[in-house]
């Protein structure tokens, strides 16, 4: 932080003059005149002198006035009271030896006063302006402005402002250009529901804020730009989770003439440099990379934390030949039935608690959890009358299982057993601490070869995994007619400690070839044309190879910080139901604004 704010810090308040931030100053300004502006963190008045903690962003400085040296001082100061806004001239002197606080940057030094202005009074403030207070989260985001005041959260912005500036650092060093691109769009198409925008001009028309800039920036590389960036805002009505928020921040990207290989290793040195700057870690490079089959059959997840084992076993081929029914039919009608080992955990889990994670598994569509405590030579399990002793060893020996293991079993379908295991995986790990223990490792991967379409079953039809523009892998064109669901995508996810960083494709540039896509995704053509025309139009008119990626900035921000949720990485977060507990919106208009917009309102 800079030393001396003459340059850039207002010229004259009140006649007082800044001289620089408060935990600026050390013993070697012992002697100097300076003079402080900021808010008051907590005042001692001993009836002779008055200790005034004063903070900025910077961090804390003790203030010290005498009523013996200004008594007339002392009575002004005397009113001082938290969160006030004071500014104040003295001589930096250096503290008592009794007085010397070593958990304080400033703590050997104080100002001696001799002038004070208060530039603003303060209300008992409704929260209180301290890391340590345990205020909770709605007072928090209630009393916004407060509560940024706090050193934690001005670390936190002050941080992603480091991360930003680090990227912008690096994407401009590298040819990128920064060009911003508009929020009142056309609707796009990653997926999510649009926030849609009456439009005045053109009554019953919407614009639709975007979920991302994908169209924008592939025109930008019809356009020739070649290589863009922009730090962009998005907007995605869909439910909130700690790392979800109606809208966020993505380092958005696009480069044209370049290969899935050319993307990796470009955002690698960028993640690279934000974690060197910032972090000072050496990420080693090439980051692994996982294709989603494996990730799917190890961890159960296309975001897979690798920072532990616990890996998923599948246990098929004994479970096809066994008596359980439940497992039997599993197989019978294409699923497996896998397990993971709770390695030790036999006697960590009640009777209750594993009734409890049969309930978990139930939210992820599994229809039961069969478990199995391995003991010396008797184990417990929840399907003992149905096995035959040989064939729980069988279990066991593939499981690895020794004494004081426990062993959770899932049966159906593929997709079911992934989802449901991979997610018990990381409640168990949750819950005996691992996740606690490796969270300031930072395990980064690749996940590639994603499958191009998923099927959804509500509606019938295939979707698009990552987004319609995505170009299938060369080596399963063939599949894209006879077997749609083979056909994997150029497409890759970077993962960070179970966390979807970021994700991007390579896209399709042909019209033929994005034509097929809208086909096979069931667009009919007026519908394709409806949409995504203006796309479409451009590709006639030379386009160029092209792909990119976008990072969700605001959870980089979050795990590079430590921090569990992205709200606690944003100024002014939205909650659960995607209101904003500070400003009250979203929230009534006037019924003059709704009638310019010929918008009738449905109580
Ligand atoms: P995608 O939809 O995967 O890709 O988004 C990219 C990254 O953005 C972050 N992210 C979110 N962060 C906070 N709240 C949300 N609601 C949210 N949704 C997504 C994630 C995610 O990895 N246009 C493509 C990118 C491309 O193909 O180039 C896109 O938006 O970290
Ligand atoms: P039941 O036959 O209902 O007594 O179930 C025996 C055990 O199998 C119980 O522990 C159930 O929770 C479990 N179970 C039931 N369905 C499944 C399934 N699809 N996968 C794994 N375990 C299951």
């Amino acid at each position: 932080m800079s030393e001396n704010l003459t340059e850039n810090m207002s010229e004259n308040l009140y006649g007082m003059k800044r001289t620089a931030y408060c935990a600026t100053f050390t013993e070697n300004d012992i002697g100097r005149r300076v003079t402080v502006m900021g808010w008051v963190q907590k005042y001692r008045n001993l009836g002779g002198v008055l200790f005034v903690d004063l903070r900025d962003r910077s961090g804390i400085l003790q203030l010290t006035f005498h009523s013996e040296r200004n008594t007339e001082l002392f009575e002004k100061a005397s009113q001082i009271r938290n969160e006030y806004v004071i500014a104040a001239t003295g001589v930096i002197a250096a503290r008592g030896p009794k007085d010397i606080n070593k958990n304080m940057v400033t703590g050997k030094i104080e100002v001696l006063c001799d002038e004070l202005r208060i530039l603003s009074k303060s209300e008992t403030p409704p929260i209180y302006v301290d890391d340590r207070a345990n205020t909770n989260e709605a007072a928090r985001l209630k009393y916004r402005y407060l509560d940024l005041r706090r050193p934690e959260m001005q670390q936190a912005l002050y941080m992603r402002h480091r991360i930003v500036q680090s990227a912008r650092e690096f994407l401009n060093q590298n040819d990128f250009l920064e060009i911003e691109t508009p929020i009142l769009t056309k609707s796009t198409p990653e997926g999510a529901r649009d926030y849609l925008v009456p439009s005045r001009v053109n009554p019953g028309t919407y614009y639709a804020l975007p979920q991302s800039p994908q169209i924008y920036k592939q025109l930008l590389m019809v356009s020739g730009f070649d290589r863009y960036y922009q730090i962009a805002r998005c907007f995605r009505d869909e439910d909130l989770r700690a790392d979800r928020q109606p809208e966020f921040t993505q380092i958005d990207i696009e480069m044209s003439f370049v290969n899935t290989e050319d993307i990796m290793e470009v955002n690698e040195r960028l993640i690279a440099k934000i974690f060197k700057d910032i972090l000072n870690i050496e990420i080693p490079r090439p980051l692994p990379r996982m294709t989603y089959q494996e990730a799917m059959e190890r961890f159960g997840s296309d975001k897979p934390n690798i920072g532990f084992g616990m890996e998923l076993v599948n246990v098929s081929d004994i479970a096809a030949a066994c008596d359980f029914k439940v497992f039997r039919s599993a197989v019978e009608n294409g699923g497996s039935v896998r397990l993971i080992n709770a390695k030790g955990c036999a006697d960590k889990y009640s009777r209750k608690e594993i009734d409890a994670l049969g309930e978990f598994v139930k939210t992820f569509n599994a229809k039961g959890l069969a478990w199995l405590a391995v003991g010396e030579d008797q184990h417990k399990s929840s399907f003992a009358k149905f096995l035959k002793p040989e064939e729980t060893d069988a279990f066991i020996r593939k499981a690895q299982g020794e004494p004081g293991d426990l062993l959770f079993f899932i049966a159906d379908s593929d997709n079911t057993v992934f989802d449901a295991l991979g997610n018990l995986r990381l409640e168990v790990a949750r819950k005996i601490g691992i996740l606690e223990d490796i969270k300031d490792r930072f395990n980064l991967l690749w996940v590639t070869e994603f499958p191009l379409l998923e099927y959804d079953e509500e509606e019938k039809r295939y979707v698009a995994k990552h987004h319609p523009f995505t170009s299938p892998m060369d080596e399963d064109l063939h599949l894209l007619d006879t077997d749609p669901l083979k056909v994997r995508a150029k497409a890759y996810d970077l993962v960070l400690n179970g966390t979807e960083l970021g994700g991007g494709s390579i896209r399709i540039h042909r019209t033929e070839m994005q034509n097929k896509m809208f086909e096979l995704l069931g667009f009919s053509q007026e519908e394709a044309e409806n949409r995504f025309g203006f796309l479409l139009e451009a590709f006639k008119y030379g386009t160029p190879p092209h792909g990119g990626i976008a990072f969700g900035l605001d959870r980089l921000v979050m795990l590079l910080t430590g921090r569990k949720s992205i709200r606690d990485v944003i100024a002014f977060p939205k909650v659960q139901n995607a209101s904003c507990l500070m400003s009250g919106a979203p929230s009534k208009v006037d019924q003059k604004q709704l009638d310019e917009l010929k918008i009738r309102n449905v109580e």
